[in-house]
């Protein structure tokens, strides 16, 4: 961590926003963001309470700004009442019915673009379905289907009626999707036959089929299945159904229903330092309000606005800013399909040029591997539509933010480095495009209203220049509420009793310069970020001790990584003999893919090595550290002396 802070406070470059991009942005100048700031500071809940009037239609105002009897069960403006996709939907459909709500496009290269009126009713008519379900108020909905205009429909359509979906990404495996459907408590599931990705072919339905059999999902009662790739998947009646076929004469205007602005919108599952991934379960006031306000503070939205995001719907980057927060401040919000190297490393480009792309949002590990395949692409391209640029999801090294600068921004667009998590529903620590000087690697400041801070194991600030522990020291209205069905863990892991409960641990280590600004370095727990996906150690560990018939024992660290920021380890003892040669190449591959298969592809480690043990102390616990030294390749300066077995670390560095 000390290296990485150092050269952070050796970072002395500042972009300051032109004057243009100044005058003509949502929050203008460091007087605006300073004032914003301070009447948070002054009156916390009435700042709050006016942001949340002036953003959202409340079909019932709330008089309640927050409640913070249950701390850390925080509410927030409880007594009143909306409907989310009321408010990202039918109240455009006066002022601009036939804009268009989004442009997707498909990996072939077809575009699609369907008005805000259109998308309504396509909502309309899907929450219709689903009513004809039986599907109604806190049902959960479990949706597992590709990048599309319908996965939206699909999220809108659940808004719509109260149901609570569950979105998970597809590229998870059976086994993680089974997991969640029964943790979540689904009654219905949507999908679709497949997706198209890189001018391949990826099967989805086929994956849910597998999920059921393997068992405890007897609760769904229907699966409705989106057809895309048209290919043949077996229909299993009377639970499966034609997507084209429910929504078939159904009624295109669906009364929204009006919740409590407490009431789950969603829950996403995400990785924690156990093997069980976490149900974050958010609200649907304080979410969508911090959305919108996202969407205008930090992205500076226009009604002009072309905006794409590149992140999959099956995050919550795609949540937020592809769903929620585009739809709701009624942006066109460009949706691609496919991946930035198809057909080539300019696909990227080509799509901002076509679409004339005003701001746009992606994670640091595209950036860093577009740079690689094709560094002066960007070149051929006529991007001189775009005025805004993000990244997300991972600290940006200051040679990829100095590239991005240059060479897709032209030195022209303010680049917005966001900070934030699953948890946290939206952006917290960001630039303001049009206030904030940016530093290459650096999420700079909170926003208005959050209080951020960097704190020691005891909770104490540890004020500039040194590293400590991410914290947010005031509940936020996008907080996560509690994950599902397990409101202990939630206590437990964000707001611990180390800091008497009082503070969020973010989970991430951090510093902050002189400047009074955040870089943000790392996980402090046991989560890696693989190319802005989080990953539970544990959860790959016990993804590989699941192979009884093979594995006796597996740990798994991460190593820093040129492309993909973080890389997965792994150290695994076989239950027979040790692989070497041929034979351990063969056995890392069969692991790997094993691991694909019990999480999903991206949880596969890059490196598998094989020891007759692992280095443990006279207890018996794993030395993780040790690990994590040989797996960076460096020397290993630390005590050893509390080892079992000290000659296994040479066997380890050795490996493959
Ligand atoms: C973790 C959250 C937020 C949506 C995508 C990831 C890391 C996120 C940044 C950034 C440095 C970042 C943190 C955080 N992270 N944004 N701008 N700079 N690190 O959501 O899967 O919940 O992961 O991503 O480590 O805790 P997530």
């Amino acid at each position: 961590m000390s290296s990485t802070i150092e050269s952070v406070l050796q970072e002395s470059r500042l972009f300051p926003p032109s004057p243009q991009f100044v005058k003509q942005a949502n929050i203008s100048g460091m007087e605006a963001y300073r004032k914003l700031v301070a009447e948070a500071e002054r009156d916390f809940e009435g700042f709050w309470a006016r942001v949340a009037r002036e953003t959202l239609l409340w079909s019932k105002p709330f008089t309640q700004t927050l409640d913070e009897s249950k701390a850390p069960f925080y509410r927030w403006f409880y007594d009143g009442e909306l409907n989310a996709s009321y408010n990202c939907l039918d109240r455009h459909l006066k002022s601009q019915p036939d804009k268009v709500a989004i442009l997707f496009e498909a990996d072939d290269g077809k575009v699609t673009r369907i008005t805000y009126k259109e998308l309504h009713r396509e909502v309309c008519r899907m929450a219709n379905a689903l009513h004809a379900h039986g599907i109604k108020l806190g049902d959960r909905v479990l949706i597992y289907m590709p990048m599309s205009i319908q996965v939206v429909v699909a999220m809108q359509a659940c808004a719509r009626i109260g149901a609570t979906h569950s979105v998970v990404f597809g590229g998870f495996s059976a086994k993680s999707l089974q997991e969640r459907i029964i943790d979540a408590g689904a009654t219905e599931v949507i999908t679709a036959d497949g997706q198209f990705r890189g001018g391949r072919e990826i099967p989805l339905k086929p994956v849910v089929d597998e999920a059921f059999a393997m068992g405890g999902c007897e609760k769904v009662r229907n699966v409705i299945v989106y057809k895309r790739t048209g290919s043949s998947v077996p229909m299993r009646a009377p639970r499966d159904k034609w997507w084209h076929d429910v929504v078939k004469g159904q009624a295109e205007q669906c009364d929204p229903v009006n919740v409590n602005a407490e009431h789950p919108l969603f829950i996403l599952y995400t990785s924690g330092s156990t093997g069980k991934p976490k149900g974050v379960q958010h609200s649907t006031g304080g979410y969508l309000l911090w959305a919108m306000l996202t969407m205008k503070w930090v992205f500076d939205n226009k009604p002009s606005d072309i905006f794409w995001c590149t992140a999959d719907v099956g995050w919550v980057t795609g949540h937020t800013y592809i769903n929620y927060g585009p739809l709701a401040v009624g942006t066109t919000v460009v949706m691609f399909e496919g991946v930035p190297t198809y057909p080539d490393a300019g696909r990227f480009w080509k799509i901002i040029q076509d679409h004339k792309v005003n701001v746009f949002y992606t994670a640091p590990t595209a950036i860093r591997s577009l740079i690689k395949a094709g560094g002066e692409l960007p070149k051929k391209y006529d991007l001189s539509s775009l005025r805004l640029l993000g990244t997300v999801g991972e600290p940006i090294n200051p040679e990829a933010w100095m590239w991005y600068h240059n060479t897709v921004g032209r030195e022209r667009c303010p680049i917005v480095d966001t900070w934030w998590q699953t948890e946290t529903g939206g952006i917290l620590i960001s630039p303001l495009p049009g206030v904030t000087p940016t530093k290459p690697g650096s999420a700079t400041l909170p926003l208005p209203g959050i209080f951020a801070d960097i704190v020691d194991e005891t909770g104490q600030s540890v004020g500039k220049g040194k590293g400590g522990i991410l914290v947010i020291k005031r509940p936020w209205p996008a907080m996560l509420r509690t994950i599902w069905g397990d409101p202990e863990r939630y206590k437990k892991t964000y707001f611990p009793d180390d800091f008497k409960g009082k503070l969020y641990l973010a989970g991430d280590g951090a510093s902050m310069d002189e400047e009074g600004y955040f870089r943000i370095v790392g996980r402090i727990d046991d989560v890696l970020n693989v190319s802005g996906h989080r990953l539970g150690t544990m959860e790959v560990e016990s993804a590989l001790v699941a192979n009884s018939k093979l594995v006796a024992e597996a740990a798994v660290v991460g190593r820093p990584d040129e492309l993909t920021g973080e890389a997965i380890v792994a150290f695994v003892v076989l239950k027979g003999h040790r692989p070497t040669g041929d034979e351990a190449h063969k056995m890392a591959e069969e692991l790997r893919n094993w691991v694909a298969k019990e999480i999903g592809p991206l949880a596969k480690p890059k490196d598998i090595r094989f020891g007759d043990n692992l280095p443990k102390t006279r207890s018996g616990k794993i030395m993780r550290r040790l690990l994590r030294a040989i797996a960076r390749g460096e020397t290993i300066a630390q005590d050893v002396s509390t080892l079992e077995n000290p000659a296994i670390l040479e066997q380890l560095k050795q490996a493959m």
